[in-house]
């Protein structure tokens, strides 16, 4: 049953990279270890090992970097390059089509150069086959020709450092996981976090705002960089043609709820898919599949972009037997919760 159709690929509050994201969205994109605020755990370790790295003159080991989607890991993969004072190539899984492909990409780098799979768990075996010694021993085993007069032959590659990103370590292979020497794993960020990020953006874009504006904006950005800064220049606009151009809290209350984004950044989905679970589902469990059907959204969608914010602040657990809605999304959502065995099931 499709509960109502909706435009996913414009939601204001989507992590996912979108067309309306002009070129800004690049000049924001911080671009020292420095400037990059939050993931504290993530900078650290990293630059301990571009630091060692480059005092022992070598190339920075294979990097994976893995987490919900919109937390800058283009963005870290850039701040990586440059320190280590290389060029950056980018690329994604599924742009990568045949062996040959990878061949050509990794026969051009300069030595030392960070190549930026996107996507990795979605390259194809065919392709992972070619990466193995590729990562390991910085060859490539050809095969020319077919049949019994095929032959193998082995190229030499330059020392690169391979970054992988992936909204799902789950989903990587074995071998293809195994091969990285460093993995880092980025979380959602704090509303203060993201108060640091949209107030250094107001500052690039010449916005003024002040810190109970940006907090506000931040406290409805689900974590993600990419959608508070999203938010901000939408806020903006309101700003200056209702207001006197300054984002202060009303103001950021004032045009969020025109966005029909609540204090917490849900949106319509997220209301609709927790009313669902209540209302057709008892509160839960459901199954990933069947709620994927009931909203009329991919369950891969769902459970990458949907649930991790919804997890991250208590409205909804993943048990064993499906997804449950909390007591506390029942009372953000004002509807009593009369199913006080599912309550004690979780
Ligand atoms: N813009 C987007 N992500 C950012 C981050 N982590 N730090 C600073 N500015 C950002």
């Amino acid at each position: 049953m499709i509960e109502q159709e909706m435009d996913f690929e414009n939601r204001i509050v989507s992590p996912e990279y979108s067309a309306t994201d002009d070129d800004t969205e690049l000049s924001l994109r911080p671009k020292t270890l420095d400037d990059y605020i939050g993931q504290d755990k993530v900078k650290d370790n990293l630059s301990i090992y571009i630091k060692a790295a480059l005092k022992r003159k070598e190339s920075l080991d294979h990097v994976l970097l893995y987490g919900p989607p919109g937390l800058g890991k283009t963005t870290l993969s850039s701040i990586i390059a440059r320190e280590m004072g290389v060029n950056l190539r980018v690329t994604s899984g599924p742009a990568i089509e045949k062996q040959g492909d990878l061949v050509a990409i990794l026969t051009s780098l300069n030595e030392g150069d960070v190549l930026f799979i996107d996507e990795i768990h979605r390259l194809s075996r065919n392709v992972e086959e070619i990466l193995y010694p590729a990562m390991e021993d910085f060859s490539l085993d050809i095969i020319l020709g077919k049949g019994p007069s095929a032959r193998s032959i082995r190229l030499d590659v330059p020392h690169f450092t391979l970054v992988g990103a992936t909204t799902r370590s789950g989903q990587l292979t074995a071998p293809l996981r195994d091969r990285f020497g460093v993995l880092l794993r980025l979380e959602l960020y704090t509303p203060e976090q993201l108060g640091q990020i949209v107030k250094r953006s107001a500052g690039i874009l010449g916005i003024p705002i002040d810190d109970e504006g940006a907090l506000e904006i931040a406290s409805r950005s689900r974590g993600t960089p990419r959608i508070a800064n999203r938010l901000l220049k939408r806020v903006r606009d309101i700003a200056q043609i209702e207001f006197n151009g300054e984002i202060n809290v009303e103001v950021a209350q004032s045009a969020l709820a025109r966005f029909e984004i609540d204090e917490l950044g849900l949106d319509d989905f997220d209301r609709k898919m927790l009313t669902s679970i209540i209302n057709h589902y008892g509160g839960g469990p459901v199954g990933l599949d069947t709620l994927a059907a009931a909203v009329g959204e991919e369950a891969i969608t769902i459970e990458d972009v949907y649930e991790p914010y919804l997890m991250q602040i208590g409205f909804l657990t993943r048990t064993p037997r499906g997804r449950c809605v909390t007591q506390s999304a029942y009372e953000h959502l004002g509807i009593k919760n009369n199913n006080n065995t599912q309550q004690s099931l979780l």
